[in-house]
């Protein structure tokens, strides 16, 4: 049961693959849980999760009665005491919604932000995260920032693998490079590469050449009706099946590659 953080510069397709692959992986009869670390919260959309169930969704890090349960404290007190390891066990069955076989976590924002941020809400987050990690027998993808701020290098270290997405240019390259780097730093050891937006044979030979110490493990083509699905909050796997062929042939690498590393 792969538990995996996808990541990668703002902008360049991290939801937009979380979705498929949650949906590849429920498709072959896996337990899915999708976890939305992003602020903006969009990959209910990208799922095309019905609005009804959404308005049922609320972002963990917002709720301030449960965290105080939990924890002891409340978001934004501080120089108080609150527990490290509060009880998480229950809140994934709890506090998602799950749709066409693919359970849904909203993590929400940390109000105080910022690197090392040591405030009950992180404590809960951090805790949630590593329990799903560690204890649930379901497939996890996370779809995270390039940064790991909000998790921390302890939660962050536990997954199995880093997917970083790319596009052609030169800045979510870079940025592959930086978390490539980090992860290193923080102990994880398998980071894969997805190139998404390309257009042609010079994109894919650019992006493999750009990175020549990461290993490359598919491509997804530049699709106007990506653009347009999300435009209509529509999910992605309905909307652009050319992509969800690709996807698949991405999930089919990277499990091999997971199985022989
Ligand atoms: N292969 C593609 N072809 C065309 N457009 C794409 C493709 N993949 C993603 N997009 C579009 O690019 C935009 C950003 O995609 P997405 O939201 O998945 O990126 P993200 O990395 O999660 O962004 P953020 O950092 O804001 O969370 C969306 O409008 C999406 O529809
Ligand atoms: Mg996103």
């Amino acid at each position: 049961m792969p538990k995996l953080a996808v990541t990668g510069k703002g902008g360049v397709g991290k939801t937009t693959l979380a979705a498929l692959l949650a949906h590849i992986y429920a498709q072959a009869g896996y337990a899915v849980i999708a976890i939305d670390a992003d602020p903006a919260a969009s990959l209910g959309y990208a799922l095309g999760v019905p609005e009804e169930l959404l308005a049922q969704l609320h972002p963990i890090a917002e709720m301030d009665d449960l965290i105080y349960e939990r924890t002891g404290a409340r978001p934004g007190e501080t120089g108080g005491f609150f527990t490290l390891n509060p009880r998480v066990d229950d809140i994934p069955d709890r506090f998602s919604v799950t749709y066409q076989g693919i359970r849904l976590l909203q993590l929400g924002t940390i109000s105080k932000g910022g690197s090392g941020c040591i405030c009950p809400e992180s404590a809960l987050l951090k805790a949630l995260v590593t329990y799903v990690i560690l204890y649930r027998n379901e497939v996890m993808i996370l779809d995270m920032d390039a940064g790991i701020e909000n998790l921390g290098r302890a939660t962050a270290s536990a997954v199995d693998a880093f997917l970083i997405v790319v596009e052609p240019g030169r800045r979510s390259l870079s940025t592959a490079q930086t978390i490539h780097r980090l992860a290193k730093d923080i102990g994880v050891t398998r980071c894969f590469v997805v190139g998404n937006k390309v257009r042609d044979e010079a994109d894919r030979a650019f992006i493999r050449e750009s990175l020549p110490d990461l290993p490359v493990i598919g491509f997804l083509s530049f699709n106007p009706k990506a653009v347009e699905a999300d435009q209509r909050g529509r999910a992605i796997y309905e909307a652009v099946p050319e992509m969800v062929a690709e996807a698949r042939q991405i999930a089919a690498t990277f499990d091999q590659a997971m199985a022989t590393s």
